[in-house]
């Protein structure tokens, strides 16, 4: 039960987090509105859930070796590029994460959708999304190869 728990619960971040960073980005280039922004943050949330979702039931299948043995995840170099991906997205999303709550703060204490949409980092987090997304689509074909076998030495 547990195996198949963490199995879905990782792949219902994957529906979450893609839907999420998706959006966040396309909320991110409309042109600037109370509406946009407040999208953009809730997309964002989701994200942040996604991402809990994905290192929390990941972690937990690897050093609990729920699906293979610990050492079958360690020395395989599909997996290491799985999380090399990962640990790409997580240095692209630093600068957004910290400029993303900071808009929060500013917004709460009264500054315009206006104001903070059109500074030009709106666009950028944009941008940043959809490569974040890209991302996610290359994580998938890697883990699913990963899964199946792949990398992992005969014998
Ligand atoms: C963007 C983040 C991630 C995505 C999109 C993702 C995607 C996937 C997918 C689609 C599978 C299913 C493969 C299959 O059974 O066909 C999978 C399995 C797995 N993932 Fe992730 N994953 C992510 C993050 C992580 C992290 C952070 C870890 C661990 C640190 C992790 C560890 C695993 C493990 C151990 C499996 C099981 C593989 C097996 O069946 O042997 N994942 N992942």
């Amino acid at each position: 039960m547990l195996r198949i728990t963490l199995a879905a619960v990782h792949l219902v971040a994957l529906g979450l987090g893609l839907g999420a960073v998706l959006a966040r980005g396309t909320a991110l280039r409309e042109s600037a509105s109370n509406a946009a922004l407040r999208r953009a943050f809730r997309s964002d949330t989701t994200w942040g859930i996604a991402a809990l979702l994905w290192i929390a039931t990941g972690v937990w299948r690897v050093v609990a070796g729920i699906e293979k043995p610990t050492a079958y995840y360690l020395a395989n170099p599909v997996f290491h590029a799985k999380m090399g991906l990962f640990l790409l997205i997580l240095l692209l999303e630093a600068w957004p994460m910290v400029t993303l709550m900071r808009w929060r703060r500013n917004f709460s204490a009264g500054e315009s959708a206006e104001r903070l949409m059109t500074m030009g980092a709106g666009r950028r987090i944009a941008t940043i999304s959809h490569i974040e997304a890209l991302l996610v689509i290359a994580m998938v074909f890697v883990a699913v190869a990963m899964a199946r076998g792949f990398g992992s030495r005969p014998g």
